[in-house]
């Protein structure tokens, strides 16, 4: 019967370390993976683009998911290349690091916002098209 007992020692050692490599920070992995970093500091600190550590227009969320999947001045898009999920990571880690508290992002305030956008985009092309003048 003792023999028993290892692969259960195996298995119990092995558990935490599976659920420790299941909850990395995804918000800062896509902050360096998608290079917000390079424009704006690891430390949230700016340099090419402005500072986010302090920056009170983060407050407003649907702005900073704008922002991220739009682009804006010499920053480009990300909406074309990040999940919704992953852009509610990455814009709740600026909204919760270096001094700001400004709360959680879902991935459905995500899909709100591209609504939102396509919504404007398809009344935008309505607008411009020849039949409705
Ligand atoms: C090539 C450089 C560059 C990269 C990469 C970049 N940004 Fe930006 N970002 C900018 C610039 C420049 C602005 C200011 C835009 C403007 O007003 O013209 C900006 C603005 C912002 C803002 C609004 C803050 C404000 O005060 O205007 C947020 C939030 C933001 N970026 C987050 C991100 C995130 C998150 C990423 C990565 C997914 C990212 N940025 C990647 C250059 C960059």
């Amino acid at each position: 019967m003792k023999y028993l007992s290892l692969p259960m020692a195996f298995a119990l050692l092995a558990l935490p370390s599976i659920s420790k490599a299941e909850q990395p920070d995804r918000g800062s992995q896509i902050y360096m993976q998608s290079r917000c970093f390079a424009c704006h500091g690891q430390l949230g600190t700016g340099g090419f683009g402005p500072t986010l550590a302090g920056d009170r227009i983060l407050a407003i969320k649907k702005f900073v998911i704008a922002q991220i999947l739009i682009g804006r001045g010499k920053m480009p898009e990300f909406g074309s290349r990040l999940s919704d999920a992953d852009v509610a990571a990455v814009a709740e880690y600026v909204r919760s690091n270096w001094g700001n508290h400004y709360g959680p992002v879902t991935p459905g305030d995500v899909a709100s916002v591209r609504e939102l956008m396509k919504k404007a985009s398809d009344e935008a092309a309505k607008a411009e098209s020849p039949e409705q003048q």
